[in-house]
């Protein structure tokens, strides 16, 4: 194994990693539990959050089914948008404070689960949604105390966000995507039922699958854990460490199955091994990035998403133009690791083999070349777009675009080597068009 499981002798740097794992119930037939989960965390009067797609498929019909067998009084809001907008999240909030409920349920995509833990945030501790959102952009307050009881059921092989302590919105008083972030709003267990993956149309399964990729090899190529001072107190040790010996693990297992099974996924919707299979990349991955972090792919997908709408993927005909989320951080995935290999050029060729590349003879400096190549392939083999000129964006686009994600700092100190705005001009110019 590469050079993040060596430790560094002590009083040097950081030590010490933790792992704090999330409750997490996997497998198919899962969600038939849900009402009995629920019932187990204290839950009488539920809020279900859902979206009008999942809301009418079998998932969303097994879970309500599940919730009411259980005696659980349920409401439904059935409005969680796509991409949520701060918009999108004031009105969830208003739907939470007005049903007064002691139990939140998400089923859908990270759009859902995020949209859930924020109505739940925002109706148990009242505030601006501007205070809670990560500094330099919002006032990143605390929050306050404990949140009600969450489930969050992931219907896309996806974001993760069934175990991260994340919600990402588009905050439209800056035009800017950006998040809240902290261990409070964790889901207090994930259900995680891969038979939900099947009714996924191939388009969202690319780029959801995309988004599951990114988390893994950008968590195994983040800064080492030992990068970091050790902190005066323990309390001071950041939620994301950098990569651990332990993440790696999950990362790893991911980049292997998403190498394996995400065009298959894609290809075919019958083909029920490799959906499940990526639904189980999907868990690993969430768990390893929302421990260890992710950088410079993810910084970079917030102005890509934002800045122009002009795109529309394939999945995602019924809403207005928009970039996905795991296109907008794909598309930046080989500059991105062309650009960092040179930091732990072992761990960029570690990653690539996983992917399924012929890394035989490999020199450290072709380590970027290889792993973004080993994107690239994967990217054209799925119908992804060749680059953030195919959804719109010009040389003149570059300053804006570098701009908004220098402001991402949070994932930016993330990455194995520094980057400047320079850097990341240079970066958007790379990412134009791949082939
Ligand atoms: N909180 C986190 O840790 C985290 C991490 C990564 C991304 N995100 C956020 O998650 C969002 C993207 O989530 P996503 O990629 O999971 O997609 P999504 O939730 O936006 O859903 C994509 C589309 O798939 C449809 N869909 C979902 N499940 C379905 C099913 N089983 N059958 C049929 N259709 C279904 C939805 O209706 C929607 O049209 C973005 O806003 C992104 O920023 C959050
Ligand atoms: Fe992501």
């Amino acid at each position: 194994m590469s050079a993040n499981a060596v430790f560094m002798a002590p009083g040097e740097g950081e030590t010490v990693f933790s792992v704090s794992s999330s409750p997490i119930k996997f497998g198919a037939g899962a969600l038939r539990e849900l009402g009995a989960d629920a019932q187990a965390l204290g839950m009488k009067r539920v809020a279900l959050f859902v979206d009008p797609h999942v809301l009418a498929s079998a998932p969303g019909e097994t879970a309500l089914a599940s919730l009411r067998a259980a005696g659980l009084e349920v409401a439904v809001h059935a409005e969680s948008r796509c991409e949520p907008d701060s918009d999108s999240f004031e009105a969830a909030a208003a739907f939470a404070r007005d049903g007064a409920f002691d139990g939140f349920v998400s089923l859908g995509g990270g759009s859902v689960m995020d949209t859930a833990k924020a109505a739940n945030l925002l109706s148990t501790w009242p505030d601006e949604l501007i205070a809670y959102v990560n500094a330099p952009i919002g006032r990143a307050k605390p929050i306050p105390g404990k949140l009600k009881p969450h489930i969050a059921c992931p219907t896309t092989c996806g974001t993760g966000s069934e175990t991260t302590g994340i919600t990402i919105m588009d905050l439209k008083s800056v035009g800017l995507k950006t998040g809240i972030a902290s261990p409070l709003l964790k889901p207090s267990l994930a259900i995680v039922d891969p038979i939900a993956t099947e009714t996924l149309p191939a388009g969202v399964v690319a780029a959801s699958g995309f988004d599951v990729l990114s988390h893994a090899v950008e968590s195994f190529t983040a800064r080492p854990f030992t990068s970091r001072p050790k902190p005066a107190h323990p309390s001071q040790r950041p939620p994301y460490q950098g990569s651990t010996p332990y993440n790696d693990i999950g990362s790893l297992a991911a980049i292997r199955l998403g190498g394996k099974y995400l065009a298959r996924a894609v290809r075919d919707a019958g083909d029920r091994e490799a959906r499940h299979q990526l639904m189980f990349a999907s868990t690993l991955a969430g768990l390893a990035f929302g421990s260890a972090g992710v950088h410079i792919p993810h910084a970079m997908s917030y102005s890509v998403a934002t800045l122009r709408h002009e795109y529309t993927a394939s999945g995602y005909e019924e809403r207005d133009p928009m970039v996905p989320h795991g296109i907008a951080v794909v598309i930046n995935a080989p500059a991105a690791f062309r650009f960092t290999a040179s930091a732990n050029p072992a761990r960029h060729l570690e990653a690539a083999a996983a992917l399924g590349a012929n890394v035989a003879g490999a020199k450290p400096e072709d380590a970027g070349e290889i792993l973004a190549q080993a994107f690239i392939a994967l990217m054209r083999e799925t119908g992804l777009p060749s680059g953030i000129a195919a959804l719109g964006y010009r040389e003149s686009d570059v300053p804006a675009l570098a701009e908004g994600a220098y402001a991402q700092q949070r994932p930016l100190i993330m990455a194995p080597r520094a980057v400047s705005k320079q850097d990341l001009e240079g970066l958007y110019r790379a990412a134009m068009k791949y082939w």
